[in-house]
């Protein structure tokens, strides 16, 4: 039985979910598809309707229906509970169900990419409050982290993440950014800034550890401005890529019963859509 998936957005012409699932349809030998959907915000009910009617396993969902499609959809675990928003959605006894995958393929990435990392015990400095952040903050306290300590230039932003996830989030102000970081062992970037188009993350790294891990959630510019930084003076670092390509691993396994693997060569594939220079 040819089995389908697909990712709706309002545009979603710029995914790359289906190269990231049409390669593993390709290395698993597996008979299905998986195409991208125009959905329009006002089209959604009717297009979660018909769904399985149309042979659909399910889809993934992108801005800028990730909210509605929490409310559309039952709630298949307790951490998506908490997030609010859902990027997975999958049929199971004629109903739809929606979780979120983000902060899962968040940690994996880091794991894959730097081999021996934990959450454990660790101080984390978090650069933006955005809605990428939320799921970050869910699994990172889910995964046993000590401190969580975020700067957002809107403040309110991160005081809401501290009234949702509790006394592990310690809202910073913007201009402590710099400051903050000699607590970090790891410190992620989940603002826009450093993004291709957008304003530099014009945050002085001085006061990093040398032993801190870097991550962006970023990935376009493959390496952002503040990756490239953390390496030269010496800091671990993993792209925002990895993320991508780990947050599409349990939607493929819902949608065509097969776990797959986030391999080099899916990696490479990728990176070279985003950059066709890209070497290894
Ligand atoms: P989302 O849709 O995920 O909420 P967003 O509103 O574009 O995305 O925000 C992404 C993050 O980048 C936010 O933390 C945002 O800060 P605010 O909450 O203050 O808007 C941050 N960001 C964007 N531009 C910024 C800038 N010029 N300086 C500092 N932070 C910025």
């Amino acid at each position: 039985m040819t089995r389908k998936a697909c990712v709706i957005g309002w545009p979603i012409s710029h995914s790359r979910s289906p190269i990231i699932h049409g390669y593993w349809l390709k290395r698993y030998g597996i008979e299905g598809s998986y195409v991208r959907i125009p959905v329009k915000p006002e089209e959604l009910p009717a297009f979660f309707s018909g769904l399985t009617g149309q042979g659909f396993a399910g889809c993934n969902v992108t801005l800028p229906h990730k909210e509605a499609a929490f409310r559309a959809v039952r709630t298949a675990d307790a951490a998506t509970s908490r997030l609010g928003v859902v990027n997975t959605v999958f049929a199971r006894d004629d109903e739809l169900w929606g979780t979120s995958t983000d902060g899962e393929g968040f940690l994996a990435s880091l794991t894959a990419g730097h081999p021996g990392w934990r959450a454990r015990d660790q101080t984390v400095v978090i650069l933006g409050a955005g809605g990428a952040t939320r799921a970050l903050v869910g699994a990172l306290i889910d995964a046993g982290a000590a401190r969580l300590l975020i700067a957002n230039r809107t403040r309110a932003r991160t005081e809401e993440l501290k009234r949702d996830f509790g006394p592990k989030v310690e809202p910073r102000d913007w201009t402590e950014a710099a400051e903050i970081l000699r607590h970090a062992d790891l410190l992620i970037n989940t603002t826009s800034l450093g993004m291709t188009g957008q304003p530099p993350l014009a945050v002085d790294l001085d006061n990093l550890p040398k032993t801190a891990l870097v991550t962006d959630i970023v990935y376009t510019p493959l390496e952002t401005d503040l990756l490239k930084r953390a390496k030269a003076r010496g800091n671990a670092i993993v792209p925002g890529l990895g993320m991508l390509l780990h947050q599409a691993v349990r939607g493929f396994d819902l949608w065509f019963g097969t776990r797959p693997e986030v391999t080099e060569e899916l990696y490479d594939l990728i990176a070279r859509d985003i950059d066709p220079g890209y070497r290894r």
